[in-house]
């Protein structure tokens, strides 16, 4: 079965082909305008979503060598996201889904973040807990099998994703944040300062991360460079305080489910620190995590996961429509 998978939730205008599993190509395209305001502006992106698509879904046929008429089937994101830039992408998937004569299938984002650990690591098996962070969500989730989703806790205000984003902007670097933050923070010392870590109760598996954006904003208020304390440690100071609060969560989350395997998802997964982290306390997990390019916005989780969907099957009417607050379940 060969799938086009498309993908418009926020600022990547993303297209992938799957076929029998495997992904043939996975295509994104930032939009990089939006850097210059300091995060997404929703009216841009639906319009760059609406000037790029046709390029990127051409990009990724030629790529994967696949024509339109060889496509059995088309998955697109539903949600969550911006309003906009989700009905931009379902547009264009009813539109080509019609012309072609075949059926188009609604995708949560948030489950295609997920699948996209069975590109990882195609022995994954479940049950398994999840670590879901992204720039809107920050998450822990007991998987025990395809759409058996349980949510062990998530955040109270801010989420990672946004932390390392506001975070960003507090210490005058560009966006995204996460990785600028990452990029600023080689060859900072990370036990340098200590910001608060919100761990909350004992077991609680509840994140806060509103209070340790404060917590910088006030410190950046008297910074001054100095030979013994430099922006670099501030930068990763700061990012290890969002790393060890996640690390110590998904540690409580494993101790409380008994699953020996987590996966991380979503674009905070990318976070080398984190990854380095995890590995280290909890050496004697499974900790799973996608490649980089699966980690942030994609389309080849969402080709993947429309591939399963189109198997299982009922996807013949295409009465759906963008749903910017889908929940996992
Ligand atoms: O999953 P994603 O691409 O989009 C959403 O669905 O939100 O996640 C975007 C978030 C942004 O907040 C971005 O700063 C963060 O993921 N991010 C990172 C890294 N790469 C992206 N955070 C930390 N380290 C990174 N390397
Ligand atoms: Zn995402």
């Amino acid at each position: 079965m060969t799938i086009l998978g498309i993908e418009t939730s926020c600022d990547e205008t993303a297209a992938s082909i799957c076929k029998d599993g495997k992904i043939l190509s996975n295509t994104v395209s930032q939009q990089i305008i939006h850097s210059k305001f300091g995060g997404v502006v929703p009216e841009i992106a639906s319009r760059e979503h609406e000037i790029l698509l046709n390029t990127v879904v051409d990009n990724t046929l030629l790529e994967s060598q696949i024509d339109l008429c060889d496509l059995d089937a088309i998955s697109v994101t539903q949600g969550p996201g911006l309003v906009g830039t989700l009905l931009t992408g379902i547009s264009f998937a009813k539109g080509l889904g019609i012309g072609l004569g075949i059926p188009v299938i609604p995708v949560n984002h948030l489950e295609g973040h997920i699948f996209a650990n069975f590109l990882a690591d195609e022995s994954l098996e479940f049950p398994f807990v999840c670590l879901l962070v992204s720039g809107g969500h920050t998450q822990l989730w007991s998987i025990e099998n395809m759409g058996k989703y349980l949510l062990l806790g998530e955040t109270r205000d801010d989420a990672a994703g946004e932390a390392f984003d506001k975070g960003a902007r507090i210490l005058g670097l560009g966006y995204p944040g996460g990785p600028e933050i990452e990029k600023a923070s080689i060859g900072g010392n990370p036990n340098k300062i200590f910001f608060p870590r919100s761990l909350l109760s004992k077991d609680s598996l509840e994140f806060s991360f509103s209070g340790l954006k404060t917590s910088l904003l006030y410190f950046m208020d008297n910074f001054k460079e100095t030979k013994t304390l430099t922006l670099k440690d501030v930068t990763a100071s700061y990012q290890m305080a969002i790393v060890d609060t996640l690390v110590e969560k998904v540690k409580r989350a494993l101790n409380k489910t008994g699953f020996e395997r987590c996966i991380i998802a979503g674009g905070v997964a990318a976070n080398d620190c984190l990854r380095k982290e995890l590995d280290k306390v909890l050496s004697k997990k499974h900790i799973i995590f996608p490649e980089l390019s699966l980690c942030t916005d994609n389309a080849a989780m969402i080709s993947y996961l429309g591939e399963i969907k189109q198997k299982i099957g009922g996807y013949e009417s295409i009465e759906f429509s963008a749903l910017p607050n889908l929940k996992l379940n």
